[in-house]
């Protein structure tokens, strides 16, 4: 076998989780995962090394022993297959795919209790596998959970040699890339589940039959459909970086310093990661943009997580998807992880008035732990407009490195606004006389003096002129600015700011 193939380190770890269970006589354990495929595989090697044999059981092919043809008469029925397992005597392990939902009738969850009690005698366990396993309480005493992960680079290391293997056999496949390039390629599937992973590379593979620099960018790009159809994280590439967001002066400066402290480099040298940081304050001053910008000046990819979609879209299994798109998350690192209007998601009464407070709670008790046990290598960007509707625990210090407070740009913050958004629109901001402009518009916010300048287009082009101070001085005039509107909401966001959060500009 190439060294590349070797055993990988999650591979090994979750064997020896899992015969752990087995030996120290659990009757029952639970693993919730989609890779059925994958369960069934460790399984079978756990079984080996036991020498105990396997049966595996699905509600189309009835309890079945492992690498023999014929499944047990009738076992297709799940209280049949109880019975069955119950009459097998000896060491075994039993998978049961799916079953979790039989256990809903009560002669079947009764059969299971029963079964758990005899199997502390021997080496018996039966596991529980499914996408999504809802067990009934009665069952608590005799089950034990098991974790199974995501791929590690190690697997996907596998599933690349694996997949260019196989389809070099059918097909002309140019392989390109030298082992350093294979490994990035296995990386850039990462936050995937080994079939996706198999199916995004095979596809990529297939439609340029090579693999070359450009499927590196090709697999990235195929990863960030599929993560986007699972719902609440969308994988995104920023292309924003700090020259395009004007003012913030602390907050850039900041971030500046802790730049590198994610990567492999920053940490040998003995860099602690940061954790990440809270961007709050007047709405419209870049608070959504300066978090993407991180990802862009950092050189990193950014995952975005759509934390109010956990309520509308998800109902029921709402948790469940905020624990799936959390570990993707830690599975892409070193990623930025932007949480946009966390007190949607997060706030202590819920995300809208019908969400049930119960919920609520235990979506926020899910993203705590995780902020808490998290590894390092995902910096958290959490934006929003309103900290004060968010729960205590959630700004209390360890959670985030630092809450900052965005205020409306003073003089220089709006030239240099007017400086940048300019250039984007083809202008040479050296035509225009700055200092008048930002003295024009105070009061006015980021998204206002962009807004100005796309009015001001507007009108310049209906008369057939050019865009010129002049014609952006009149459009502030005709603006009234939201500080003024709102004057009092943003009055309250400092005052809620002032002890509590560090000034970003
Ligand atoms: N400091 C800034 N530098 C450059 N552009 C800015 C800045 N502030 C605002 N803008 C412009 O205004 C747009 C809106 O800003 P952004 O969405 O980042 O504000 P926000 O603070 O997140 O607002 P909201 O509270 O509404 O979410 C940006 O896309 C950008 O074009
Ligand atoms: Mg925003």
């Amino acid at each position: 076998m190439s060294p590349l193939l070797a055993q990988t380190d999650q591979a090994r770890d979750k064997k020896d989780e899992l015969r752990l269970l087995v030996n120290s006589r659990h009757p029952i354990i639970a693993i919730e995962t989609a890779e059925e495929g994958r369960v069934e595989e460790l399984l079978a090697e756990v079984a080996a090394e036991l020498g105990v044999p396997l049966f595996v059981w699905s509600v189309t092919t009835g309890l079945a022993r492992k690498g023999a043809d014929a499944p047990i008469y009738h076992t297709d029925n799940p209280e049949q297959a109880l019975a069955s397992v119950a009459l097998i005597s000896g060491d075994a392990l039993f998978l049961l795919k799916d079953f979790a939902r039989y256990l809903e009738q009560d002669r079947i969850l009764r059969r299971m209790r029963e079964l758990g009690e005899g199997f502390r005698a021997a080496r018996r366990s039966i596991v529980l596998s499914g996408a999504s396993l809802k067990l009934p309480a009665e069952l608590d005493d005799e089950v034990v959970p098991f974790r199974f992960e995501l791929p590690d680079a190690g697997l996907l290391l596998q599933v690349v040699l694996g997949t260019l293997a196989e389809l070099g056999k059918q097909n002309q496949l140019k392989v390109e890339l030298d082992s350093i390039g294979l490994r990035q390629l296995a990386h850039n599937l990462s936050g995937l589940t080994r079939d996706e992973a198999r199916r995004t590379l095979a596809k990529c593979l297939l439609a340029r039959g090579r693999a070359d620099t450009q499927t590196l960018t090709d697999v990235l790009e195929a990863k960030r459909l599929s993560l986007r159809q699972e719902g609440v994280l969308e994988y995104l590439k920023s292309s924003a970086s700090f020259a395009d967001v004007a003012d913030l002066k602390n907050l850039k400066e900041w971030l500046r310093k802790r730049r590198g402290a994610l990567t492999a480099e920053g940490q040998r040298f003995g860099l602690v990661p940061p954790k990440g940081i809270i961007i709050t304050g007047v709405q419209g001053c870049g608070k959504s943009l300066a978090a993407k910008a991180v990802a862009g000046e950092w050189g990193l990819e950014l995952a975005k997580l759509d934390a109010g979609a956990l309520y509308d879209k998800y109902v029921g299994e709402s948790e469940k998807r905020l624990r799936k798109s959390l570990e993707i998350a830690g599975q892409l690192a070193p990623v930025v992880l932007w949480i946009d209007e966390i007190e949607k998601g997060f706030a202590a009464s819920g995300a809208s008035a019908d969400v049930d407070a119960g919920l609520s709670q235990r979506i926020l008790a899910t993203f705590l732990t995780w902020l808490q046990d998290r590894q390092s290598g995902v910096f958290v960007v959490a934006t929003s407009n309103n900290l004060s509707a968010l729960p205590p625990e959630l700004l209390r210090k360890g959670r985030f490195d630092e809450i900052f407070f965005v205020d409306l740009p003073d003089a220089e913050g709006r030239a240099e606004l007017f400086r940048i958004h300019l250039k984007r629109r083809g202008r040479d901001a050296a035509q225009f006389d700055l200092a008048a402009l930002a003295s024009a518009c105070e009061g006015f916010s980021g998204a206002e003096i962009e807004q100005a300048i796309i009015s001001g287009l507007y009108s310049a082009f209906a008369q057939k002129q050019q865009l010129s101070t002049e014609v952006l001085l009149a459009e502030l005039r005709g603006t009234r600015p939201l500080s003024v509107t709102r004057h009092e909401d943003i009055a309250r966001l400092r005052a809620w700011a002032h002890d509590r959060a560090v000034p970003a500009n």
